[in-house]
């Protein structure tokens, strides 16, 4: 078994968009110039105008949260260790919680985690992002961090993360028929493909512990026992930078709103990583057409109703959304489809286009939420809040000039043309 790739799944994207737009002609870029000069002139004007609809109904959701005192109560947690590293305080446990749990003073708190994939060698950019986003978010909250891996975690890990983190702090071992290559994929055929993606410079054509993390990421984090017991997460990666104060409940957000997808940065898929995904997803939708929602997000993903993807998807190395949507009948019904056709590895099927097809087809459009007030940096993409006021009153440390919505390859256009139709 090869060793991880020093990067993750979504890092790949960027490469690979990094690497497109260094590649077209000299043309295109001041084309590209000219507009991102016309797209700054008409968020600039957007400001003499400008929308507080957003931000009024989100300022409603502000609370402060007090972790209620209490005593652990551990469910089995095949193979983990669970440092809680203030005594007294308590994860969530699913027992007797439907969506909420109490605080001590009946302010609510959602049934959530933060949840990170992460190796051991990446500890210091992990401890960056969980620094910034407990300093940015978490401290008002105190939501527990789940932290997974497909080899055991070093105590220096452990140690360390515990340490930074003020509340319940979990480490998981994946299990292994969860995390590689399954027995019955062809291997020489898997082989093959991957030789050829490597002969066409596909980032990460050939590698294996890279789908798997795909894989991974696509069917099976939220089945994880430690994930297992809560319904939202935010997907955390290592390496990432929070912007801007959080200082209400993105959680309490969705669930009062219905949503069960959220977003901040949307994007082009690199096509040769996908060559027959749509036409699996053409065949799920022809063999269940019940479970396509109504008031979809179809024309997100397809420009022609529904016959060919256009590579648009959400950036899943953030997520804030419903492991239930994940694990309901539906989407199972959906990645088990996709599963059978060994695409995760005789192509390079992402977790990204994955989970945004299936938020995209299988919930309404209204219930997928862009966190615009978020500011979220992946490197080498950022999302700014657009609206001068955001930024001044969450204390962002970004500018919108560097916000990714501007791009060329980004997709957040069409998304909101798709959610005011
Ligand atoms: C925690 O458990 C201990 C022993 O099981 C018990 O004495 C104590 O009262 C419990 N504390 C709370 C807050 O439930
Ligand atoms: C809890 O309730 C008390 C009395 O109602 C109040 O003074 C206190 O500020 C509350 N704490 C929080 C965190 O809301
Ligand atoms: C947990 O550990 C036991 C004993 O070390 C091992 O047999 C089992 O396969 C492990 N389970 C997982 C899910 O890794
Ligand atoms: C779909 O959207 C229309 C118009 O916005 C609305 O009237 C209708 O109730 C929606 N249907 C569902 C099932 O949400
Ligand atoms: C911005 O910073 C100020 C000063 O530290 C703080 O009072 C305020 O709550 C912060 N804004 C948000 C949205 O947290």
């Amino acid at each position: 078994m090869s060793s991880w790739l020093p990067i993750h799944c979504r890092e790949c994207y960027s490469r690979t968009i990094w690497h497109r737009t260094y590649r077209i002609n000299r043309t295109l870029l001041w084309m590209a110039l000219a507009m991102t000069f016309l797209f700054s002139l008409h968020s600039l004007l957007r400001h003499l105008k400008p929308d507080y609809a957003h931000i009024t109904s989100v300022s409603r959701y502000r609370i402060h949260f007090q972790w209620p005192l209490g005593n652990q109560t551990n469910v089995d947690l095949t193979n983990a260790t669970t440092f809680p590293s203030h005594p007294g305080t308590a994860p969530a446990s699913t027992e007797g919680l439907s969506e909420y749990e109490l605080g001590s003073n009946g302010t609510r708190r959602a049934n959530a985690v933060l949840l990170m994939l992460v190796r051991n060698s990446e500890l210091e950019g992990a401890l960056r992002s969980v620094t910034q986003l407990e300093d940015r978010f978490n401290h008002l909250f105190g939501y527990p961090w789940v932290f997974l891996n497909e080899v055991p975690f070093t105590d220096e890990f452990k140690e360390k993360m515990s340490a930074a983190i003020a509340g319940p702090v979990s480490f998981g071992l994946i299990p292994k028929e969860d995390w590689y290559q399954p027995g019955w994929i062809d291997e020489e055929k898997a082989a093959a493909s991957r030789a050829q993606m490597e002969a066409n410079n596909v980032v990460y054509g050939g590698s294996v512990s890279y789908r798997n993390m795909c894989r991974f990421n696509s069917g099976f984090f939220y089945r994880h026992p430690l994930a297992q017991r809560y319904k939202w997460y935010w997907r955390v990666e290592p390496g990432v930078s929070f912007h801007c104060d959080t200082d209400y409940d993105p959680f309490l957000f969705m669930e009062e709103h219905d949503k069960v997808y959220g977003f901040t940065i949307s994007l082009q898929e690199w096509p040769p990583t996908v060559p027959t995904l749509w036409d699996a997803v053409k065949e799920y939708i022809a063999a269940n057409p019940q479970h396509v929602a109504p008031n979809n997000s179809m024309a997100f993903l397809s420009d022609d109703g529904g016959n060919s993807y256009n590579m648009c998807h959400f950036w899943s190395n953030f997520e804030i959304a419903n492991m239930e949507f994940w694990r309901g009948e539906v989407y199972s019904k959906f990645f088990e489809h996709l599963e059978s056709k060994g695409g995760f590895y005789y192509e390079r099927w992402g977790d990204a286009p994955v989970h945004s097809i299936g938020a995209a087809l299988f919930a309404r459009k209204d219930q997928i939420h862009f966190f615009d007030d978020i500011g979220y940096q992946h490197p080498p993409f950022m999302h700014c809040p657009r609206l001068h006021s955001v930024r001044q009153e969450r204390n962002c440390s970004c500018t919108q000039y560097q916000s990714f919505d501007n791009n060329m390859y980004s997709c957040l256009r069409k998304w909101e043309q798709v959610v005011r139709s």
